[in-house]
């Protein structure tokens, strides 16, 4: 049974990916700071999954500490999910972003050389294309980045281009995650964000809930079909379910991979609303805003080379991301805390 490091494992994406790893016969490790997650999340997985995590609350930018994983684990490959990925927050608070998000990275990989371990998934966001020349999005497209979160990612894609140049018998897959929503269908575990929401449908959610007044969307005045942006909405599920594909390409010794996990379809913040709504069974109050800065008005992928070097093809419809989103946020009023 191989066994796998994931790195952030118990945050939004790591949960589903965990219990995605162990339904398939993985053995996994996971170690995690709590900075955004709290440990009921893979208590909930255990629960669901009837399998153990061994869980390392321990920091990557802590080398000592960190080693101990590798020390105590022989582990076949990582996927690693640390990191800090609040946009605006890292504009206010760039060193923040720059320290956790690549000291982590060159520690990991630091110990990956250490304990000879050759298979890593890193994530990487569709914040590297910037504002793409056309859609779909294709994996060869110009990379450029406009805030320090972004930044990071490609810098670290960049190390990581880097690293797999001069030790070959490295495996590397750089995934460009699209905008995942959605969460378990069981509604146990599920996005669980610290404060007023950065992103569109917890912040919807919360909304419907009663937590928060109104949804503010940010420009009306677009070149899409309704003015508002258009985004490639991925269920958490499916993207779990991507790492797993992207292992199997690992482990069959591809050198450095780059895909795009996302559906190739594109949903306008209205579109979003309104299968939001038909899920909870009622209208949301909204009102529209000016554009927001560094806003592009459409992203969404080309899925084609994902589905065709990795088998990987996202299932879930708009209408199912809407249900389980309100499903979990329905179930845990206070996400983990209640
Ligand atoms: N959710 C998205 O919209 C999205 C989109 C593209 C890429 N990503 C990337 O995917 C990864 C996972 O995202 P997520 O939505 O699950 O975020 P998340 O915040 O829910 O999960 C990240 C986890 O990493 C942990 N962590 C952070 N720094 C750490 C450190 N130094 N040491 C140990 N643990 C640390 C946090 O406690 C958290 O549990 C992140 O790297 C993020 O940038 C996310």
């Amino acid at each position: 049974m191989k066994k796998i490091l994931v790195t952030g494992g118990a945050g939004y994406i790591g949960t589903h990916t965990v219990l995605r790893l162990l339904e398939k016969g993985y053995e996994v490790v996971v170690v995690d700071n709590y900075s955004n997650s709290n440990p009921e999340g893979l208590r909930r997985v255990e629960k669901l999954s009837g399998k153990k995590v061994k869980v390392y609350p321990n920091d990557c930018c802590d080398i000592e500490a960190f080693e101990e994983v590798f020390k105590e684990n022989q582990i076949d490959a990582v996927i690693h999910f640390a990191g800090l990925k609040a946009v605006g927050e890292s504009v206010s608070i760039p060193l923040k972003y720059y320290q956790n998000n690549l000291i982590s990275t060159l520690n990991l990989l630091e110990l990956m050389k250490r304990y000879e371990v050759h298979n890593l998934a890193f994530s990487s966001s569709a914040t590297v294309y910037g504002e793409p020349k056309s859609v779909p999005i294709y994996e060869d497209f110009d990379l450029h980045v406009s805030n320090p979160y972004g930044r990071t990612k490609l810098m670290i894609e960049e190390i990581l281009r880097d690293f797999c140049k001069v030790n070959p018998e490295y495996n590397v897959a750089l995934l460009r995650y699209f905008n995942p929503i959605g969460a378990h269908p069981s509604g146990l575990i599920g996005e669980n964000p610290n404060g007023i929401p950065n992103n569109l449908v917890p912040y919807i959610t919360q909304v419907a809930v009663g937590k928060l007044k109104e949804l503010g969307i940010f420009g009306n005045d677009y070149e899409t079909e309704d003015g508002t942006c258009i985004r490639d909405y991925i269920h958490v599920c499916d993207l779990a379910e991507g790492h797993v594909c992207a292992l199997d390409k690992l482990f069959s010794k591809c050198g450095l991979v780059t895909y795009n996990l996302g559906t190739g379809n594109g949903y306008s913040v209205l579109e979003v609303l309104k299968a939001m709504e038909k899920a909870v069974g009622r209208a949301i109050p909204y009102r529209f805003k000016p554009r927001r800065e560094g806003d592009i008005p459409a992203c969404y992928a080309s899925p084609e080379k994902a589905y065709k070097e990795i088998g990987f093809k996202a299932k879930y419809s708009i209408e199912e991301m809407a249900r389980d989103s309100w499903n979990w946020q329905k179930k845990n009023p206070n996400g983990y805390e209640g």
